[in-house]
């Protein structure tokens, strides 16, 4: 048998990191894959504050100790002093990926203006593709709905797990030549 595939998932946000309210980011992601993938996987879901080191030290540790094959956060996207998610992201990135922020700003655009403040972005540390989603529940729908059927090929091309989703939720893409299911 198969391992399940891991996909670390980031809160990123002061106040859920000292208790001062309930992380809504976290479960509104790990509800959504639920929704999205009917292959194995599990969650290692973590909540930190608006550090970068401790951003940077955790994302290193979910794609080179966890060995996530996908790596999503919510929060600290925006322009506010204390939001430095893409800037870690991309410090730990050796690629970064900018056609993922365009399509999530092209698509939170058709909702609210202000998706024109959100700076997220998304790279590959090693054999791990780390996107970053906004911190608002209903903006994690919209952003991963739009990037997602991307993402399956993204980690074949990593030589990750095979991803499937629910085509009848959202359907992946993969071309012709693309490796089969297992
Ligand atoms: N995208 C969608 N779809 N819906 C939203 O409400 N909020 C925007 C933007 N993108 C929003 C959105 C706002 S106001 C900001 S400041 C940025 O995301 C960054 O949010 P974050 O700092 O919580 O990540």
């Amino acid at each position: 048998m198969t391992e399940p595939a891991r996909i670390g998932i980031v809160t990123v946000s002061d106040r859920a990191a000292r208790g001062e309210y309930e992380d809504k980011g976290g479960p509104a992601i790990v509800a959504e894959l639920t929704k999205i993938l009917i292959s194995d996987w599990e969650a290692v879901e973590v909540v930190i504050p608006d550090e970068r080191s401790i951003i940077e030290e955790t994302l290193v540790d979910l794609c080179d100790a966890e060995r996530c094959c996908l790596v999503v956060t919510t929060g600290g996207t925006g322009p506010a002093p204390r939001d430095v998610t893409p800037d870690a992201t991309e410090a730990v990135c050796e690629k970064l990926m900018p056609g993922f922020g365009e399509l999530m700003r092209t698509e939170s655009l058709k909702f609210v203006p202000t998706a024109i403040l959100s700076r997220q972005t998304a790279g590959i540390r090693g054999k791990t593709l780390l996107i970053n989603l906004p911190g608002n529940p209903p903006a994690i729908h919209d952003c991963l709905m739009a990037v997602f059927p991307a993402v399956p090929y993204c980690v074949d091309l990593l030589e990750g797990p095979y991803l499937e989703t629910d085509e009848a939720y959202c359907k992946a893409f993969r071309p012709k030549h693309a490796k089969k299911k297992p």
